[in-house]
């Protein structure tokens, strides 16, 4: 077989929030492709020699002088070329058609007919007069077609929706194929990638772990590795994927800082161990560290959320570190980076889509140890991840598990923080979840968690008035967790959990549940 990575499509960014799902889409059809920024180096586009290009939509408009074009280099490769949105009128512009701004923006659902013929608009669905349905985001739309264009599809509000040059292989569609809202949008984009570039698709799980071990086994050769393993789906997949290329010369290090959830740590030795599927087939040393104390000790006097993070993340490093260089000879540092991490941080400053990264809690750890990096996840978008762990044996409740912040419980607890405070935090938070899993509410939730209030609240035991903490439970639908709004559970689903928690958890007479959207409100409450 030719390497996974032979047969593969360039995204260039134009700014678009939906950029990295053209290309999630595109690895769902089995190719491969890589997204970079429209004022990518001279030469870069040669060097990378893709099948086939597709350029992204944007926030800027081609009809003002000084916004972003497409590399000319792009055009000289003579490969397909797919744009979509500003992708198309940038195409449009530059080849000699006309785009102008519209008084209306279109924006939605909108029904689509073919005209000229086109594989690409077939795949849609819409043939002869059989209209489909396709998501439309635009001010500017192309009025006058460049030479060699025709028009393969036209809407009420565009008569221009699709055009394509049959000749030089050169594709526009103003509607947003990688959006689910496009009905057929994931067969236009597989019939582009697939049939029109000619890449056969062998972006696949089995073929993508392949590869990575074979990788890992030519960087590191005979030498040892460390990784941090937390637990949380990335640093698991990378643990079983080295623990599959490596074996015994990895070592696991897990971190008990006294701010994680109930079973935690037995969970993640169980997943592992050698009871697991996977333990038994690979070997995996696990090395537990108990810094509790050392963690409480740096809190101890905290209370400010940054303050909090900055100690958990630096005595992360220095116990890491510690542990790590007491073992012998090792080189190499793994780590679960994964592609959105690394798009980020090489991404244009032009595009408005562009999110700053916020929470970087072991930063600084790479450089400090003097270690190789192995980074085998390093191209892959956190669904491919997930898939690579179902197929390396993890179990699925560790695979889908919701996000953890790496401070753990220490941003669930305000203020400052205290182990009983969090051995409290540890019951009320694992009756929430597990009442989430029995009544199959779990995975319909991106994020849930229970919150430590140190606030006195009066409740009565018996005859007795006594004063109280609260716990607050918190659970989010998102999909990027950008924005969140406030998951409409059951209101007999909470007062179950409430009462769960007020009867079982000694300390708390008072459960709320919290409703905020964010913005203005952040997912977790420090
Ligand atoms: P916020 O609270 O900013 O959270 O709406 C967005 C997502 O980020 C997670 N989060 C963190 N993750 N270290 C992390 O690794 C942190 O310090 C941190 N703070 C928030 C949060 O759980 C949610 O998934």
């Amino acid at each position: 077989m030719h390497n996974i990575h032979d047969q593969r499509l360039l995204i260039i960014d134009f700014g678009s929030q939906y950029t990295q799902l053209i290309a999630r889409r595109v690895r769902e059809c089995g190719v491969y492709c890589e997204i970079h920024p429209f004022d990518l180096p001279e030469g870069f586009i040669t060097e990378f020699a893709p099948r086939g290009v597709i350029l992204s939509g944007g926030p800027e408009t081609v009809t003002e002088g000084s916004t972003p074009r497409l590399p000319q280099a792009v055009l000289e490769l003579g490969v397909p070329v797919l744009g979509i949105c500003y992708g198309m009128q940038t195409l449009a512009e530059q080849l000699g058609g006309q785009v102008q701004s519209s008084e209306q923006r279109e924006f939605g659902h909108a029904s689509i007919l073919a005209a000229e013929p086109s594989t690409l608009i077939a795949a849609l669905g819409a043939v002869g007069d059989k209209d489909t349905d396709v998501w439309m985001s635009h001010g500017d739309k192309v009025t006058q077609l460049p030479p060699g264009f025709v028009v393969t599809a036209a809407t009420a509000g565009a008569p221009i929706a699709a055009m394509e040059d049959p000749q030089r292989h050169l594709y526009g569609v103003q509607f947003h194929p990688e959006v689910t809202h496009t009905a057929a949008g994931e067969a236009l984009l597989k019939t582009f990638a697939r049939d029109i570039c000619a890449c056969e698709g062998d972006w696949t799980p089995a073929n993508i772990i392949e590869d990575a071990i074979e990788r890992v086994r030519a960087q590191v050769g005979d030498d040892h590795v460390v990784l941090g393993l937390s637990g949380g789906v990335d640093s698991s997949v990378v643990a079983a994927l080295l623990a599959r290329a490596i074996g015994n010369q990895l070592t696991c290090i897990f971190v008990d800082n006294g701010l994680l959830r109930l079973n935690e740590r037995d969970e993640v030795e169980a997943a592992f161990g050698p009871e697991s599927g996977i333990g038994n087939a690979l070997p995996l040393k696990i090395k537990t560290v108990h810094a509790e104390a050392e963690f409480m000790s740096k809190l101890a006097g905290l209370d400010d959320p940054e303050d909090k993070r900055k100690a958990i993340g630096n005595t992360f490093i220095d116990v890491f570190e510690r542990e790590a260089s007491a073992l012998d000879g090792v080189k190499w540092l793994a780590q679960g980076t994964i592609y959105p991490d690394v798009i980020e941080s090489a991404a244009s400053k032009f595009g408005k889509a562009h999110v700053i990264k916020s929470h970087h809690n072991v930063g600084g750890l790479p450089e400090r140890m003097a270690l190789g990096l192995v980074e085998p996840l390093r191209e892959l978008f956190k669904d491919e991840v997930r898939q690579i762990g179902l197929h390396l044996g993890l179990p699925r409740s560790l695979v889908f598990r919701h996000p953890f912040p790496g401070p753990g419980l220490g941003v669930r607890i305000l203020g400052e923080i205290q182990p009983e405070y969090a051995q409290v935090l540890r019951q009320a938070d694992a009756i929430f979840i597990d009442e989430l899993r029995t009544a199959d509410l779990y995975d319909q939730v991106s994020q849930a968690f229970a919150v430590y209030l140190p606030v006195k609240s009066v409740g009565v035991v018996g005859d007795a008035r006594r004063y109280e903490h609260v716990i607050a439970l918190r659970a989010v639908e998102t999909i990027d967790f950008m924005t969140a709004r406030s998951a409409r559970l059951p209101y007999e689903f909470i007062e179950r959990v409430a009462n769960r928690i007020i009867n079982e958890v000694a300390a708390v007479s008072r459960v709320v549940y919290d409703v905020s959207s964010k913005p203005p409100a952040t997912i977790e409450w420090e």
